[in-house]
């Protein structure tokens, strides 16, 4: 059976109390983060410098969840910057395999993602190089949108060919994951649950992150 582990999205969060906001997520296993830059997706939220400072405060280490263009310039710096995994877009990277490789030199884990249009297969060759992949179950670009029931299906190939090589790379859903859509996440093979509204929008925070644990494990 999997691990699961669960990422609350701190896009959901207070971002005037970022560092308190991050406090109320201790129990979970990652904090992700969304680094938006108005071109690859259109919103913007925050960067490099802010990173670097939560991750200095962090209880959890930090999931940076790279939507940007030009990630190989980028995404290293994340990872020196104290991210404990950095995940980049297949979309944005003009070179994936450096990309990952320098993210892993600068002691990260290395990940791509994937977005709702883009498929799978042209990029199996790339789990060589990755720790893990990131299905997103949503278009990127905003919190508190609806699940995508037909990424199902990219979650468990994606699943599939990390067994094929018998790896150990995590399977992660972004978008719309909730106490109502783990399950099927679950069953169709991921492992790493990002989940921004249905944790931050809930009236207790850690029963949150314990609701999703107890529905993924079961
Ligand atoms: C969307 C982001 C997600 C977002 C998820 O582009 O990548 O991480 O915060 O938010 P919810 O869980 O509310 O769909
Ligand atoms: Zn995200």
């Amino acid at each position: 059976p999997l691990t699961p582990r669960i990422s609350p999205s701190i896009l959901a969060s207070d971002f005037a109390h970022l560092a308190t906001e991050l406090e109320r997520i201790e129990s979970a296993d990652w904090a992700h983060v969304d680094v938006m830059d108005n071109h690859f997706v259109p919103n913007l939220t925050l960067g490099l410098p802010v990173v670097e400072s939560l991750a200095r405060v962090s209880p959890v280490p930090l999931d940076c969840h790279l939507m940007i263009e030009d990630p190989d310039r980028w995404a290293a710096g994340y990872a020196e910057a104290g991210a404990g995994s950095v995940t980049f877009h297949v979309e944005a990277a003009q070179d994936p395999v450096a990309t990952a490789r320098s993210i892993r030199a600068a002691g990260a884990r290395a990940a791509l993602a994937i977005k709702p249009d883009t498929p799978f297969a042209p990029y199996e060759d790339l789990l060589d190089e990755v720790d893990m992949v990131l299905v997103m179950t949503v278009e990127p670009g905003f919190g508190g949108q609806s699940f995508m029931d037909d990424q199902l299906a990219k979650v468990s190939a994606v699943r599939e060919a990390v067994r094929g090589r018998g790896s150990e790379i995590w399977v992660q859903v972004d978008g719309g994951v909730s106490a109502d859509t783990i399950g099927r996440c679950v069953e169709a093979g991921a492992d790493v649950f990002v989940a921004g509204s249905a944790v931050y929008g809930a009236d207790d925070v850690p029963a949150a992150i314990a609701d999703l644990r107890d529905r993924a494990r079961s």
